[in-house]
């Protein structure tokens, strides 16, 4: 008992820390509300909503999707709890992501202001001013499970852990929740879902596997792809169950059929399902504990999980646990971790988030846990160079075209992301144009992002969008003259594709984005079995250590398909989940 209410205090110590108020000063500082304001940044105009008491502000939230991918994405972070800290729009910018975070200050200065706010009284008053200046403190605390890592598979396996009454502790290394999950545009594989069944969509587990086997040159581990695919319609049903519906079936590259599942508006899969399942948690009452990143797991001397050692802003943790659900994604971002296993990607633009630096592998190697397919990286062909933006491959699902320079077609744009990435780099200067038309853009809601962050070059008629790229008018007609000829018939003798032909583009105006190769995803990393079990390098599971989604290798073999990661993540994340209480038992 005594044990259980220490536990509690540490909790609430720790869960509530930054919830805990400052004491409100006596002066009147704002009227309460809600306001938001914009400021342009790179790309986009920057959302900022803030919401105060009287005496406080209580929430800073910031938009700054359509900003660069990695930067944008945590400078919201970052600002929105600087300022929440300080008490004040004027904080530090975020360097590397100045333009962004100066968007940032001027709308939060403009909605304060909105509100009735005196900036310099709020500067006079902030509240930050000690901050940083002392000892950390060194924080103990006992819990069930430790997570680490609040992007997809660690939140599916916190919701879990929560509806499974567990006591556990969820970390999070970044100031906001989502990983790479949050970039997921194009939707999730899975087979005999009802929402196929529905559609009329033939598929089967099966086939699912095959083509998972084949897409990935055969190196995957075929059990674990067995499991993928054999518990894929279940957890499109699981999404279901917590309001995170995916019933908008298209094709993506590899696939046989139509298999990608995506929200109904055609909105990103990933933001979707990470604000479905931070809604979730909210719901559940579970608090992610941010800014805390995990450095090392502890074992007993029978070679048990018993803690997990973390780096917080403000204190360090040793958590007492008996189980870990590693959940920290790839290393897509940490180049000197890639380059170590390939380094002709040295210098390679990556569209992964910042978060995705491959700790939990070293922590997992440093218990000897084994590796599989480490140097198995994939490049995704269609990433815009300059903002690392992915260009989502359901632009050539729905019917877009790669050409080069000369204007001309190169390959069938839907072979699976290396071949494609490849014959890119065949091409003069390494790029190519993706081309697509007015009905495509109209069907698919991604492209917005791409047409507000001034990617597209855009043309009434295909000479006009020629003339754009610098390329010969004729020879980019008779292209997509010959292209809608064969959507018509059916049938590529060129290149032989055989999907992604349903619309011909023929729907002015026209647009383009200029794209070449970039990381996309790390397909190696820990070695773990059917039930998520991290295995070592004798074979044997590490007692007490669990692992999904992108921080494990021998799903995706030697190349990933595009809907498979996401897949992997909740159906991992589950299972991962359902171990670690098998294991508690
Ligand atoms: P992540 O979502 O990356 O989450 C890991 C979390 O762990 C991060 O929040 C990170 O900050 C945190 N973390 C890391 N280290 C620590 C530490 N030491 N302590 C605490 N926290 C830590 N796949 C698809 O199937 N379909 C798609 O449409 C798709 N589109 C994509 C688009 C882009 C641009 C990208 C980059 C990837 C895409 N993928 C897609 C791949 C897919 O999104 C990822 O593989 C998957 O979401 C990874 O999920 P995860 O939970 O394993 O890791
Ligand atoms: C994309 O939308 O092209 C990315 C999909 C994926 O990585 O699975």
């Amino acid at each position: 008992m005594k044990k259980l209410i220490c536990v509690l205090i540490s909790l609430m110590m720790l869960l509530g820390a930054s919830a805990c108020a400052e004491p409100a000063p006596a002066e009147k500082l704002f009227t309460p509300g809600t306001y938001s304001a914009e400021a342009q940044g790179i790309f986009v105009p920057v959302k900022v909503q803030v919401t105060v008491t009287e005496n406080e502000i209580t929430s800073v939230l910031i938009d700054a999707t359509g900003e660069t991918p990695e930067l944008g994405g945590t400078a919201a972070g970052t600002l929105a709890e600087s300022i929440l800290n300080a008490q004040t729009p004027n904080v530090d910018a975020m360097s590397g992501a100045t333009v962004t975070s100066k968007a940032i200050i001027a709308a939060a200065t403009d909605a304060l202001q909105q509100a009735g706010a005196d900036i310099a009284t709020l500067d006079a008053q902030r509240k930050d001013t000690g901050a940083g200046t002392g000892e950390k403190e060194e924080k103990i605390v006992d819990t069930e499970i430790v997570i680490i890592g609040a992007g997809g598979a660690g939140m599916t396996a916190a919701i879990m852990a929560k509806q499974e009454g567990k006591d556990f502790v969820l970390l999070e290394k970044m100031p906001y929740a989502g990983g790479n999950t949050t970039k997921a545009t194009g939707g999730m594989n899975a087979a005999e879902t009802h929402y196929q069944k529905e559609q009329g969509i033939e598929d089967s587990k099966a086939l699912f596997a095959a083509d998972t086997m084949k897409g990935g040159h055969a190196l995957n581990d075929p059990e674990l792809v067995a499991e993928l695919a054999n518990s894929s319609s279940d957890a499109i049903d699981w999404l279901d169950t917590i309001g995170a519906a995916l019933p908008k079936i298209s094709f993506s590259g590899g696939a046989s059929v139509n298999r990608i599942h995506a929200p109904e508006d055609g909105s990103g899969v990933g933001g979707f399902l990470v604000e479905h399942f931070s809604a979730k948690l909210e719901e559940l009452g579970v608090s992610i504990l941010y800014n805390t990143a995990a450095t090392e797991l502890m074992v007993d001397a029978e070679g048990k999980i018993c803690g997990v050692k973390a780096e917080g802003k403000d204190a360090n943790y040793v958590f007492n646990c008996k189980a870990v659900i590693l959940a920290t994604g790839g290393f897509g971002a940490n180049e000197e971790m890639y380059t170590q296993y390939r380094p002709d990607l040295k210098g390679t633009v990556t569209t992964n988030a910042p978060g995705a630096t491959g700790d939990g592998i070293l922590m997992a190697q440093a218990l000897g846990a084994d590796l599989v397919d480490i140097e198995q990286i994939q490049l995704h062909p269609t990433v815009e160079q300059s903002t690392s933006m992915l260009i989502t491959e359901s632009v050539r699902g729905d019917g877009a075209i790669l050409v080069n320079q000369k204007g001309e077609r190169f390959t069938n744009e839907l072979l699976t992301r290396d071949a494609v990435s490849a014959a890119e780099l065949e091409q003069e200067g390494q790029y190519a144009w993706i081309i697509f038309d007015q009905n495509l853009r109209d069907h698919l809601k991604a492209i917005e992002k791409y047409v507000k962050a001034n990617l597209t070059k855009q043309g009434d008629t295909i000479e006009a969008l020629a003339a754009e790229l610098e390329i010969d008018p004729a020879t980019l007609a008779k292209t997509l003259s010959d292209w809608n000829e064969i959507v018509k018939n059916q049938r590529d003798t060129q290149f032989g594709r055989t999907t992604g032909m349903n619309a011909d583009l023929t729907t002015a105006p026209y647009y383009a984005i200029k794209v070449a190769p970039g990381i996309h995803h790390t397909m190696g990393g820990i070695r773990i079995d059917t039930k998520a079990q991290v295995i070592n390098t004798e074979g044997k599971p590490i007692p007490g250590l669990f692992a999904a989604g992108e921080v494990c290798g021998g799903v995706h073999g030697g190349n990933r398909l595009g809907g498979n990661a996401v897949a992997d993540i909740v159906i991992f994340g589950r299972i991962a989940a359902q171990s670690a209480f098998d294991y508690l038992k």
